[in-house]
């Protein structure tokens, strides 16, 4: 019998629709377009306003598209993954909400937290559940509404991040096509240099928490910009040798959109030009799980059937992966 893979058959999208753009963070604290641009990449960045919005919506809406799309009734879903650092609650599970919204009554699913890396955590987490046969149709989220735990008075931050996801749909096939190899890593002891420390057991929300502004996002940016530059480049380089993909073999880098500088020298260390490399982080900013699903988002009318693509990402955690996919259809 020919192995099972997991192949990706539909990709959604979405993002809300008001922008934030450089100019209007030039306001709000003491930063400049040019600084912004130059050390980042990021131009403008979408933010989620109004009340009783949540991650739930981005995932919502990028299923509801794959559902639209491929004209599949939401009771054929069997599983829905979440990656996210901000689901709408700590409990019910974003992917219980999504589900419950689309009628999708005979899926299960779960969040899993995995920082700027949940796209890619998850995906190989769902692919599991296609490659051993028992599944037939598992939809991944990648989504995060980063403008829920940013402090707008912090440049070192605001200026990064972004709202947004997207979600895939995994289908079997016994063609040569999907989730080829994965490598994933974590390391805990780089949690101290990312992360938000109230809101969970150990600092559960009080006054004390919220005057301390443990509710938002703390990194420390030039610890977590040496960690991702070598460990994206290194991880993304160890899926090639292993699978013996060279430079020319590759149709496209799928990279976590941090920094342009981090995508700039991961795109190096393969030896790959601009051309091969996805990048919308100029639009979007740093959706944390959002961000790799929302490349394919953009560019699924360039891929195309049998090209190889390497997803590559490095996040809080610390946390990091690749993943090596065979694309499945010419859209
Ligand atoms: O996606 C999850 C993983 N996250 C990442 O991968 C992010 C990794 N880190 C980075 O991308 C970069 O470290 C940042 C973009 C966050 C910061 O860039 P940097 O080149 O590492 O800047 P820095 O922190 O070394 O700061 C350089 C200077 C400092 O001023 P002094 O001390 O040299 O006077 C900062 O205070 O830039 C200052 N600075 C700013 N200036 C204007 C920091 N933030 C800003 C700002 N506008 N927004």
């Amino acid at each position: 019998m020919k192995k099972i893979k997991a192949a990706i058959t539909a990709v959604g999208g979405w993002l809300p629709e008001t922008v934030l753009s450089n100019a209007e963070l030039e306001k709000m604290v003491d930063t400049t377009d040019d600084w912004i641009v130059s050390r980042t990449g990021i131009k403008e960045r979408r933010i989620m306003v109004g009340k009783d919005r949540g991650t739930s919506e981005i995932g919502i809406n990028a299923v509801k598209q794959i559902l639209d799309k491929k004209g599949i009734d939401p009771l054929d879903i069997d599983l829905l993954i979440v990656g996210t650092v901000t689901p709408d609650y700590l409990f019910p599970s974003t992917s219980n909400l999504i589900c419950d919204k689309l009628g999708m009554k005979n899926a299960w699913g779960f969040d899993l937290t995995a920082a700027c890396s949940g796209f890619l955590f998850a995906l190989s987490t769902a692919t599991q559940f296609i490659e051993s046969g028992r599944y037939k149709k598992v939809i991944v989220v990648g989504a995060d509404k980063m403008s829920s735990i940013i402090d707008y008075s912090d440049r070192a931050t605001c200026v990064i991040f972004g709202d947004g996801g997207g979600a895939v749909l995994l289908e079997p096939t016994e063609e040569d096509f999907g989730v080829m190899d994965f490598i994933m890593h974590a390391d805990g002891s780089g949690g101290q240099f990312l992360n938000m420390k109230g809101g969970g057991s150990v600092n559960p929300p009080s006054h004390e928490t919220v005057d301390k502004k443990m509710h938002y996002v703390f990194q420390e940016g030039q610890a977590v910009f040496k960690n991702a530059v070598v460990n994206m480049a290194e991880v993304s380089a160890a899926i090639m040798e292993k699978n013996s993909l060279k430079a020319e073999d590759i149709s496209w880098l799928v990279p976590h959109q941090a920094n342009k500088r981090i995508v700039d020298a991961t795109a190096k260390r393969m030896g790959l030009g601009q051309e091969k490399v996805m990048m919308n982080i100029q639009r979007y900013g740093n959706t944390t799980a959002g961000t790799i699903p929302l490349l394919l988002w953009d560019y699924e009318k360039q891929l195309k059937k049998g090209d190889n693509l390497i997803l590559s990402a490095f996040g809080g955690g610390f946390t990091w992966g690749s993943i090596y996919l065979r694309w499945a259809y010419n859209t």
